[in-house]
């Protein structure tokens, strides 16, 4: 490989690595897992089959799908000391270093934290995200003064994560719409949180504390704190008299609006589409449709205003509607991009390792050169 170094900033045209895993078309607003549109993910599948495709290349047959729900079920209950560790957390912490830190602490507990054999990264991966839904929920308890629910090893994740967070199994409603968000936040190619993952697996560290590092790029609001910062918005707008005057003075300010562009679409995000149909619903049976309806003209101001130059609704957009409608806190919105994306994250970190190299980019030295060292009492 002939070595031609050249300077861009924030990797926009670089394509650092292959991967079987997402397709996107940012032109034509297509997101596809293995080739499979995710519109007929969303609404066909299971976050468990889609977390088996994304792994394995393949949608698995009933039996594989059973011993892979079978395995994932199985490690639901995080080591006691992590509930423990759980009861320590402050509870004004922000969910999102609750998160991280519970994720990294799992470490500890686990005697093959450090094989980096494939059968061990794999059996990581279904324990970090099988026991991601105790770590949020059990920390939101935690910070309410309510009681730990114990993980049903019966149910499936989403209807597991909604009853080890509220207490009672969730309506059929309510874990169709947690399954769908599970599957659309499921993977996305190389955005940042993945590639901070990849950049750190890619040292031959451990699955842990890549998805720890992944965990830490998620939270900001240009990824994916963005569902939170959009939830914020609407409150502050308040009303649907002052959407305009709010959307036209940020704007006015060069101020970016929450839940819209993105580095790669420049067509409408196909998860908002299929989300924005799917919420309206939900808010309108939640009692929520002021939120619905303040959204749908937050988007005809964009779009008259910066459609034009790509920039429209992103998956944040319509998913911030969605998780408040499901009664969730809106300072959990993130913990549950992470919940979902922990599939994306280890399946890249897997799929990477089979043709691993080391990430290390260069950097172009602006600096001076040939300074002298000055003594102390000359400076
Ligand atoms: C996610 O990468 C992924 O795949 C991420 C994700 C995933 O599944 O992992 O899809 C999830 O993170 C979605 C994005 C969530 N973030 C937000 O909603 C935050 C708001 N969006 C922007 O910050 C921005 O659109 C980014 C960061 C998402 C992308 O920005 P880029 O590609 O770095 O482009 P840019 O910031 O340089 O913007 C280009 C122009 C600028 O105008 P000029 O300076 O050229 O005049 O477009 C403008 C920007 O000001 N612009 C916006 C805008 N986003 C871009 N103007 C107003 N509002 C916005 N939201």
């Amino acid at each position: 490989m002939t070595f031609a170094p050249s300077l861009d900033l924030g990797l926009v045209n670089t394509i650092a690595a292959e991967s079987k895993m997402s397709f996107i078309d940012g032109t034509k607003g297509v997101l596809e897992y293995v080739g499979i549109d995710i519109d007929s993910l969303a609404r066909n599948s299971t976050f468990e089959e889609t977390t088996y495709l994304l792994w394995n290349s393949r949608l698995p047959n009933q039996s594989e799908l059973d011993e892979f729900t079978r395995q994932i079920q199985a490690e639901y209950d995080p080591p006691n000391e992590i509930w423990d560790l759980i009861k320590r957390i402050p509870t004004d912490a922000v969910p999102m270093h609750a998160l991280r830190t519970l994720v990294s602490a799992l470490s500890l507990f686990d005697p093959e934290a450090d094989d980096p054999s494939p059968e061990a990264n794999h059996r990581k991966s279904i324990r970090i995200l099988a026991q991601c839904p105790a770590l949020i929920a059990g920390y939101d308890r935690h910070r309410k003064g309510k009681d730990f629910v114990e993980p049903d090893s019966s149910l499936g994740f989403a209807e597991n994560f909604v009853t080890l967070l509220t207490g009672d199994k969730p309506t059929e409603t309510m874990q169709k719409a947690m399954d769908v968000c599970l599957i659309l936040h499921a993977d996305h190619g190389f955005n940042a949180s993945t590639f901070a993952a990849l950049v750190t697996i890619s040292t031959l560290s451990d699955m842990y504390s890549a998805v720890t590092t992944a965990i830490g790029t998620l939270k900001g609001p240009l990824h994916g704190g963005a569902n939170e910062a959009v939830m914020h918005m609407l409150k502050e707008i308040g009303e649907m008299d002052k959407v305009e005057p709010f959307i036209k003075g940020k704007l006015e300010r060069k101020e970016k609006i929450m839940g819209f562009g993105h580095r790669v679409y420049k067509a409408i995000d196909p998860r908002a589409t299929y989300l924005k149909t799917f919420t309206k619903q939900l808010a309108e049976d939640t009692g929520n449709l002021d939120l619905y309806e303040m959204s749908n003209k937050i988007e005809t101001i964009m779009k008259a205003a910066v459609g034009a130059r790509g920039i429209h609704p992103n998956v944040d957009f319509y998913s911030a509607t969605t998780y408040y409608s499901l009664g969730l806190d809106i300072d959990l919105f993130t913990p549950l991009f992470v919940m979902s994306r922990i599939s994306g994250w280890a399946g890249h970190c897997m799929e990477y390792l089979q043709h691993n190299s080391l990430i290390r980019p260069r950097c172009d030295y602006v600096g001076p050169h040939e300074m002298p060292y000055v003594a102390m009492e000359e400076r």
